[in-house]
């Protein structure tokens, strides 16, 4: 019984079948680019092609979604894909898709965070601790006593005025030519912000940046938690968006 993962991205759609014993990627991930404009649809069919890909049939599938997802089937914000999404039952358009396979979605960090904890950065870490992915957007996955509270959406933090994640994202360093210094400082400066709201703590930094944690991490002053990269990097989203599925089919 194979359980896939699909993570679903502002940039790419990945996903891969799944180790859950291991927590890793059973074999190497398959990737297509997002479609632009990134609609219900036209998403749809890149996560069909990437579960094709493999030509194996899942006994279920588990889809990270960048935006709120309720109740592991209805889609509530979309501030990096189409607005289209808004109140679509994703999982009852994904399944139709994969002809009837049992589908699970939930938001992208919230799954990140879920393998993180079991797997990564986060195991054996009790008490409240923080992932947050810096790429497209800022995501955020809270826990307490490593129970995950979904859908926090800390990216949409006001900071100074603006969006956090318009100003600290990896996307925000990328389209202002930042220096790895400065982008640190508004990193910083979020991190605060959140550890004044939150006192987690540990934070665990993922999403694509974590790869090159050595570059800020180290520049990072100020801030009384323990911050540390993500261990599964890019992949936590797919493991964790499998377990996600599993425990959905186990009850
Ligand atoms: C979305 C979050 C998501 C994050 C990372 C934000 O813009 O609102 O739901 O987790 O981007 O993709």
């Amino acid at each position: 019984m194979e359980i896939f993962g699909v993570d679903i991205g502002g940039s790419g759609i990945k996903g891969a079948p799944v180790d859950l014993e291991r927590g890793d990627l059973a074999e190497e991930r398959y990737k297509v680019l997002t479609p632009h404009p990134a609609t219900p649809d036209a998403v749809a069919d890149g996560v069909k092609e990437v579960v094709d890909h493999f030509g194996a049939e899942p006994s279920c599938l588990g889809i990270t979604f960048p935006g709120v997802v309720t109740g592991g089937a209805t889609v509530r914000t979309a501030a990096n894909v189409d607005k289209s999404w808004v109140d679509v039952d994703a999982r009852a358009l994904l399944s139709a898709k994969l002809d009837g396979l049992p589908v699970t979605i939930l938001n992208d960090a919230d799954a990140a965070g879920v393998a993180e904890m079991q797997f990564g950065a986060g195991r054996d870490r009790k008490g409240t601790v923080l992932l947050l992915t810096f790429g497209t957007g800022i995501g955020s996955a809270l826990f307490s006593d490593g129970v995950l509270v979904p859908n926090t959406e800390l990216g949409h933090l006001e900071l100074h005025g603006h969006d956090a994640e318009k100003r600290a994202s990896t996307k925000a360093r990328e389209d202002e030519d930042l220096s790895w210094e400065h982008w640190a400082k508004r990193v910083t400066k979020y991190l605060a912000h959140v550890e004044m709201l939150f006192s987690p703590e540990l934070f665990i930094i993922g999403g694509g940046i974590s790869r090159k944690a050595d570059k800020f991490v180290p520049l990072i002053e100020g801030i009384k938690a323990e911050i540390v990269p993500a261990q599964l990097q890019n992949n936590a989203g797919i493991v964790g968006a499998a377990m996600s599925a599993s425990r959905g089919l186990t009850g």
